[in-house]
């Protein structure tokens, strides 16, 4: 259980997608929904279904697609509001990490890192945001990243995915504002989940984060800690809420300081 801030007016019986949900963020933003009485799609490539519902509490349906597929996407949010009802919150929360230096980068792993993060969200958004319009409200966040704003040694591919789901997140907001839905982003910085840790190599590594790095030109983290996963879903959550109802096209950075205010 995720450590819950408190709860929002009006998020009881609403009803949210969340892609990526079987990850560090997304499984903290399914719990703190959870927590407030929505009623959650948990979409992931890795669930199985109904037998992975176990893994989170209050009423979680799980889903098996992969976001960078059009046909996977149309029938999943097909099927989520057969079952559980019109989305009125969409988290787009699906993504992948492949570091290394552009010179040295596979074509593989850049078009997989813009097909999973720029063209998923698309995708979702796009399936999602068209049945939002007729009924006129929606909120929707995008998870993006501080490294869409601030260069980072071995993330060419992944900042350029980040920046472009900003950008996107931020149009589609402008599009669909005169029906009332509102787009925003949030943009985690070091975040304690398997992204990060599957990178470490030394028993160091988290100081080395904290503390930054000449060497990598990563000046550290000001508040002195990685971010948990409900830090981020707990910005998430407030965006989702009528409490943000005239926020809109807003980039949330929650980093600890990490990028020093940009
Ligand atoms: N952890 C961090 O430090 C950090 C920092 C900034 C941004 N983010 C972003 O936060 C989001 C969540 O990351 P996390 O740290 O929880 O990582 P994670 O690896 O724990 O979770 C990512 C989830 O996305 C799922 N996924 C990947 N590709 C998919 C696809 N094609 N279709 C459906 N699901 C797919 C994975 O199965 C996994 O469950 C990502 O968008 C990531 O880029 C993370």
């Amino acid at each position: 259980m995720v450590e819950v801030n408190g709860s929002y007016d009006g998020m009881s019986g609403r009803r949210a997608l969340v892609t990526g949900a079987a990850g560090g963020i997304g499984g903290a933003i399914v719990e703190v929904l959870s927590a407030s009485g929505v009623a959650v799609a948990a979409v992931d490539r890795d669930v199985d279904g109904p037998a992975d519902e176990g893994r989170w509490f209050g009423k979680v349906v799980a889903h098996r697609a992969d976001v960078s597929d059009p046909d996977q996407v149309e029938e999943v949010v097909d099927a989520v509001e057969r079952d559980l009802g019109p989305i009125d919150y969409l988290v787009n929360c699906a993504g992948i990490l492949r570091p290394g230096e552009v010179l040295g980068m596979s074509d593989e792993d850049w078009l997989d890192t813009i097909r999973v993060n720029a063209t998923g969200v698309f995708l979702v958004s796009r399936a999602v945001v068209r049945r939002m319009v007729p009924r006129r409200s929606g909120a929707v966040v995008t998870i993006g990243s501080n490294a869409a704003g601030t260069a980072r040694v071995n993330m060419a591919a992944y900042a350029a995915s980040k920046a472009a789901v900003t950008a996107f997140t931020r149009c589609l907001g402008l599009e669909v504002a005169r029906y009332g839905i509102r787009c925003n982003v949030v943009a985690p910085g070091s975040t304690d989940t398997p992204m990060v840790t599957a990178l470490w190599t030394g028993g160091d590594a988290e100081r080395v984060s904290i503390d930054g790095s000449l060497e990598s030109f990563r000046t550290g983290i000001p508040l002195g800690r990685l971010a948990r996963p409900a830090d981020v879903a707990n910005a998430v959550h407030f965006l989702l809420s009528d409490q943000a109802a005239h926020v809109t096209m807003h980039d949330l950075t929650v980093d600890g300081g990490a990028a020093l205010g940009h």
